[in-house]
């Protein structure tokens, strides 16, 4: 909705439900570094600890990251779009690199292990968000 002075109407609960998705997005990062740290013996790139890579990767990347980069347009409504882009733009690149050593990470841990590759439904649906992920940004 436009107002008089030509710019978006910013709805009165928005601050709010920004500061609460802000607010789970951190403690969901806060407590998956929490559960590695504490009880899964922290995080490697070589070794039994290159698994851990993975969780915390892939939460910070497509979880927090993506959800920040979506909500960008809203947030910052009355801004420059060029700005608003930029920004948006710089999220879903650190989210994709991030997620991406996530993923190179499980697979090259598996690799190392001799595990197989893509045997469960968790990996089969975690491959289609990526591809999923990757056609955004292609008709973006
Ligand atoms: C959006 C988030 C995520 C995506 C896209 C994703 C994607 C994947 C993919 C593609 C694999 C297959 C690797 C292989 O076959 O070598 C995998 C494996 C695995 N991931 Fe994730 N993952 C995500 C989040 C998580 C989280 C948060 C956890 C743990 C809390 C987790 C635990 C596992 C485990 C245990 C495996 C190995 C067993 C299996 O293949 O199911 N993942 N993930």
């Amino acid at each position: 909705m436009e107002s008089r002075a030509g710019l978006a109407a910013t709805p009165g609960a928005l601050p709010y439900y920004v500061a609460f998705s802000q607010l789970l997005g951190l403690t969901v990062v806060a407590m998956t570094g929490a559960w590695l740290g504490l009880y899964r013996g922290g995080i490697a790139w070589e070794g039994a600890l290159q698994f851990n890579v993975h969780p915390l990767c892939m939460v910070i990347g497509l979880i927090f990251l993506q959800g920040d980069a979506l909500l960008v347009y809203r947030v910052f409504r009355n801004e420059a779009k060029r700005t608003t882009k930029v920004l948006h733009g710089l999220l879903h690149v650190f989210a994709f690199i991030i997620a991406l050593v996530g993923v190179v990470a499980v697979f090259d841990y598996h690799r190392k292990k001799g595990y197989a590759d893509l045997y469960s439904l968790h990996s089969w649906c975690g491959i289609l968000v990526c591809i999923l992920f990757f056609v955004q940004g292609q008709v973006q």
